[in-house]
């Protein structure tokens, strides 16, 4: 697809890095005599452990899945409360229904989109069993998350979707913390095409949730099996998993990229009179991994609706993502109670956000269309 005038291909604004070797993998195991759960699965999930610094993991078939074996395998169910923040990605949220307990949301801070930790410790009721909050804008400091855990006597399940390959503190993501899940969603660092994966305490959780990704089944001696939970079905298949294997290889080849066009937005950016720096992501933002580029939409400055922006950016052949509504504000949270007015930032950036184009085959120079034109509509403003 090409833009207005024809001349520029269409830009979206995520994409993920795909090539030929892949694609010979994938054909390679699809060929094996193999390609359900197996011997790729269990090499990806080793490359995973290494990468992370070695701690148990297990791959499933998307972070959302994952992050509900998670929660099944803490024993968190029906009159139990999880505090999450009500920005995010539904899947947050909507784990925490799926398992029978309830969603408790609170605000995020405006920069780093992350939640607010002070907000989360005044949301602990005797029914808490464990906070959920995301790696967005920025890496959450582990430092943090382990005194909270310390202090409340809370689980953690960080919900790192966005953040394979962002490191903290020295280390990446996963390597300190309690249960971490990741997402190989298309759009994310690194893809299987659908997937996630969970970085564990230790190797008793790990078996746990082998159980729970597969119908809670265990081998007895006799050869025979036996179900010890009523559980489902979340099993990476092999060929997602060589995939994986590829993809993770060149991992932080592309976080490098996505940092240094996250500097170019940055220095386009600098100066601007409506795209101000309170709007964008936090630019001092050491081993962020920079899956999205956020911009907060100044509506009222400029008198346009999101969707004109996006419609606009869209003729000039340019794909603008929106992440995410304020969560609690969706139909079924109302229905749980849930109203405007009580997390006013995640509501704001719900109103305001937009994702701009940001992926590791990108040139500079599409960053730079990219601001051109988002300058050029915001300035034209309401037509
Ligand atoms: C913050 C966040 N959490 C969870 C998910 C769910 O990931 P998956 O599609 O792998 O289930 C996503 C995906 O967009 C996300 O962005």
């Amino acid at each position: 697809m090409n833009d207005r005038a024809g001349t520029r291909p269409f830009l979206p604004f995520a994409r993920p890095t795909l090539d030929e070797a892949m694609a010979a993998a994938v054909a390679d195991t699809l060929l094996s005599g193999w390609i359900a759960s197996g011997p790729q699965v269990a090499a990806f999930e080793r490359a995973l452990s290494d990468y992370v610094g070695g701690r148990p993991v297990r791959a499933l078939t998307s972070a959302t899945g994952a992050m509900e074996v998670a929660l099944a395998m803490l024993g968190i169910g029906p009159g139990d409360e999880v505090v999450t923040p009500a920005q995010s990605f539904f899947a947050s949220a909507n784990v925490i229904e799926r398992v029978g307990a309830r969603a408790v949301f609170v605000d995020v801070d405006l920069a780093t989109r992350n939640v607010d930790l002070a907000a989360a410790a005044a949301a602990i009721t005797p029914r808490t069993r464990a906070l959920l909050p995301v790696h967005y804008n920025a890496p959450l400091d582990p430092a943090a998350l382990a005194a909270f855990r310390a202090r409340h006597g809370v689980r953690i399940v960080e919900d790192a979707a966005l953040a394979i390959g962002s490191r903290v503190a020295g280390r990446p993501v996963g390597a300190a913390g309690d249960i971490v899940s990741f997402s190989f969603h298309p759009n994310k660092n690194l893809t299987t095409i659908e997937g996630g994966a969970l970085v564990l305490g230790d190797e008793a959780e790990a078996e746990a949730v082998s159980r729970l990704r597969f119908h809670g089944i265990v081998r007895l001696p006799d050869g025979t099996r036996d179900v010890v939970a009523a559980a489902g079905k979340f099993n990476l298949s092999d060929v997602s998993a060589r995939l994986g294997l590829l993809q993770l290889a060149r991992l932080d080849g592309w976080v490098a990229a996505r940092s240094r066009l996250a500097a170019r937005y940055f220095e386009r950016l600098a100066g601007d009179d409506l795209l101000t720096p309170e709007r964008l992501p936090p630019r001092d933002n050491p081993g962020h991994s920079w899956n999205m580029f956020t911009v907060l939409l100044p509506l009222a400055q400029t008198g346009l609706t999101r969707r004109d922006f996006i419609e606009a950016m869209a003729r000039e052949g340019i794909g603008v993502g929106l992440s995410y509504e304020a969560i609690h504000l969706t139909t079924h949270f109302r229905s749980r109670g849930w109203r405007e007015g009580q997390f006013p930032v995640a509501e704001r950036i719900g109103r305001e956000t937009v994702t701009l184009p940001l992926f590791p085959a990108m040139t500079e120079a599409d960053v730079d269309r990219v601001c051109e034109s988002a300058g050029r509509i915001l300035r034209a403003g309401r037509p």
